[in-house]
């Protein structure tokens, strides 16, 4: 995967998160508005159930009310059976005896039409037919004659929602005057009172309250959805740079590794054309200082034709070092790991009668293999031992000690003599 689309990955991400974090909030938030409105609304049941039952106890406690009969208010033939339903005052006024249920009733149909509040009586063993439990209410006295207070139910009535509040009723003292001849024990669950609210302005609110959060939350998402968009912006523009940057240095970079190619290949070339005369030179001073040797007695031209074999030699020699060290760079062999003491006896054979003559001591401690191939290997040891026997004091013979160590991730060889030594100039430098 390149930058660009890792980039273009991780937008996508925080986008999602960021919206999905939002969305979860908002979530949560409206979860709890409609929890609380769901307890608003109970609270409303409740106390209207409270205040139903106040009155109710109210009208118990009074053994039921007198008022004056009209049309609204006939004596309720339920109370027949009651003494003294129907009185009359001293000026003539005829008043009937209201029962709780009824006087609630009447309440209840004023008191629905004006604030929408339902109320309703039940009981399975009903003095009024009127009041018959449909199936919800039938239910939720069931629940009562299991020991439920109070049952609650959110629902649709004619259409419109409500939420609707069963309670139940027991059976008092002051009951018995009107429903003792139904058989009632006290305590006993006598029916129930169903209320129900209107939930309409409940759900009005609760939309409002979801559009305000709507518009707050889609602020807020609006806002960090800007954010991560100038951050891609900027991330994206960095990435470019970056890539250009990259670009640049790639092109750099090739273009020193051509200069650098063609500059080995032109050291090569010079190295190979000026071995050709520097041989030739050696081998006919070689072949001069034969033949003049015992012909001449000159001296100084013997000494002459002595610097001129010495000089071309060391030129062969040094023009030999430049190839090797033109060539370090290059496997000449399959590169593989060796152990270095092939590489080394091989010199030390190759050099024995320097090493004879010079009577240098060598110590070779333990070595471990490299991965190198076995004629650089070797190369390094010829240059070393080589550089030592040649830079040798001439009143001391040479000592050399090679030992090696195992890093972590690479093998050092260490070669220690009692030469002269490296001129302090050039300790630092890699190619001497
Ligand atoms: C003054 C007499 C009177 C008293 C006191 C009285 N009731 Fe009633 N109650 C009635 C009458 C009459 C009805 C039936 C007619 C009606 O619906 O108005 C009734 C109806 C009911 C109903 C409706 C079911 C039905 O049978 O139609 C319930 C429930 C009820 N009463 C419970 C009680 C409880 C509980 C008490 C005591 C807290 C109580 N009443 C006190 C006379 C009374």
């Amino acid at each position: 995967m390149n930058d660009f689309s890792y980039l273009k990955m991780q937008s996508l991400i925080a986008l999602l998160g960021w919206s999905a974090l939002l969305g979860g909030f908002l979530y949560y938030d409206v979860g709890l508005a409609r929890q609380h409105m769901d307890a608003l609304a109970r609270k409303e049941a409740r106390a209207n159930f409270n205040k139903d039952q106040a009155f109710r106890l109210w009208a118990t406690q009074h053994g039921g009310v007198y008022v004056p009969i009209n049309e609204r208010t006939l004596p309720n033939p339920a109370l027949a059976q009651i003494a003294e339903r129907d009185i009359q005052t001293p000026s003539g006024k005829k008043l009937t005896l209201m029962n709780p249920a009824y006087m609630l009733r009447q309440l209840m149909e004023e008191f629905s039409d004006l604030y929408g509040v339902k109320g309703k009586i039940t009981s399975f063993k009903l003095m009024n037919p009127h009041n018959a439990p449909d199936a919800w209410e039938a239910e939720a006295m069931h629940q009562f004659e299991r020991g439920a207070e109070e049952v609650f139910e959110f629902t649709d009535i004619d259409g419109e929602p409500y939420l609707r509040l069963m309670g139940a009723m027991r059976v008092q003292q002051g009951c018995l005057k009107c429903h003792g001849f139904q058989g009632y024990q006290l305590g006993e669950v006598r029916g129930g009172v169903g209320i129900s609210v209107p939930m309409r302005p409940y759900l009005n609110e609760l939309n409002a309250a979801i559009h305000q959060k709507l518009l707050i939350f889609g602020t807020i998402w609006a806002v960090g959805l800007s954010v991560i968009l100038v951050w891609v912006m900027l991330a994206q523009r960095r990435l470019r740079e970056k890539t250009a940057i990259a670009a640049q240095l790639q092109r750099q970079h090739e273009a020193i590794r051509r200069a650098n190619a063609e500059l080995t290949h032109f050291a090569n070339i010079s190295a190979h054309h000026l071995m050709e005369p520097t041989r030739r030179l050696l081998s006919y001073a070689q072949r001069l200082t034969g033949r003049l040797n015992h012909q001449i007695q000159d001296d100084d031209a013997l000494l002459s034709l002595k610097y001129i074999e010495q000089g071309a030699t060391r030129m062969r020699d040094l023009i030999r070092d430049i190839e090797r060290y033109l060539a370090a760079g290059v496997p000449r062999a399959r590169l593989q790991t060796n152990h270095p003491d092939i590489a080394l006896n091989d010199v030390r054979r190759r050099l024995s009668r320097l090493i004879a003559d010079t009577g240098t001591r060598i110590e070779v401690l333990s070595l471990f293999p490299v991965y190198l191939d076995l004629p650089r290997l070797t190369d390094l040891f010829d240059v070393l031992l080589g550089n030592v026997l040649i830079h040798a004091k001439s009143d001391l013979a040479p000592s050399i000690r090679i030992s090696g160590e195992r890093l972590q991730s690479a093998v050092r060889i260490r070669i220690e003599d009692n030469g002269p030594g490296i001129a302090e100039e050039y300790r630092e430098s890699n190619c001497v």
